[in-house]
């Protein structure tokens, strides 16, 4: 999220749990993220666990392209050594320049955005955290998880070339952006298999139209599915 338009009741509710945040420290938050989690982050998780039980029975990866700080990704992590502990052909691949916003598009994207956005993050942060969790996970000789640093544009294109056992399971788009969105599904789409599933965390939103133009450029609306979590604000998905 932005936090580009917050309600004065959202403004006032960040505050208040700063001044909560101000009197704990990161262990405390640690042992237990839902007494400071906020509604957007708790709807996310239980919507990505949603999305995840529909590809249980698709062998192959799961692609987020938008990583930011690794929240989503080590959620579906989590979900994998929890639900499909020996699943060793389930990778989980998160592509993100790890430095913000790139390749705002002028026609395509919002105004109001700069490449300042989503660069408060940490890969090697994430990255230590995904070496601790393969230290209590089964077949941790075999990696599970892994992160693809640059501009999608070009990491998903050469990516591929690398993989030729590549099958994607999920693709979740959620880098808000109209040319990363567009190259993803061009690059991904031809890896998935039917009953695969597509995720777009902005579609059909007003505040982030790129998403919404890269897969009507790319696709023909009328031949998919698209449906909605009913709990969810923006996130669609499709079967391909
Ligand atoms: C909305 S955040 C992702 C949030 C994350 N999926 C989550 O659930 O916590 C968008 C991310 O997309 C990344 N991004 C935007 N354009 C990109 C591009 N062309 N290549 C790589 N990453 C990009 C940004 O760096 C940012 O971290």
């Amino acid at each position: 999220m932005t936090q580009r338009r917050l309600t004065e009741a959202e403004q006032e509710f960040s505050a208040k749990r700063s001044e909560v945040l101000s009197k704990v420290d990161a262990k405390y938050v640690a042992s237990a993220p839902f007494v400071f989690a906020d509604r957007i982050t708790v709807t996310t998780a239980l919507s990505r666990m949603e999305l995840f039980k529909k590809v249980l029975d698709i062998p192959g990866a799961i692609i987020e392209c938008g990583v930011y700080k690794g929240n989503s990704l080590m959620l579906y992590m989590h979900l994998s050594m929890i639900l499909e502990p020996y699943a060793i052909n389930r990778s989980i691949i998160g592509f993100d320049t790890f430095s913000g916003f790139t390749g705002i598009d002028a026609q395509h994207d919002p105004s109001d955005i700069n490449t300042r956005m989503f660069a408060d993050t940490d890969m090697s942060l994430i990255e230590s955290m995904i070496e601790a969790n393969n230290l209590v996970r089964p077949v941790n000789r075999i990696p599970r998880c892994e992160l693809i640093k640059g501009d999608i544009v070009n990491t998903a294109p050469e990516f591929v070339k690398t993989r030729p056992d590549l099958v994607v399971a999920m693709l979740i788009l959620d880098t808000d952006l109209y040319a990363s969105t567009k190259v993803a599904l061009e690059t991904f789409l031809p890896y998935m298999p039917k009953g695969a599933v597509v995720v777009l965390d902005e579609v059909a939103y007003r505040n982030f139209p790129g998403e919404t133009t890269a897969l009507r450029e790319v696709l023909n609306l009328n031949t998919i599915e698209l449906k909605r979590l009913p709990f969810d604000s923006c996130t669609g998905y499709f079967h391909v």
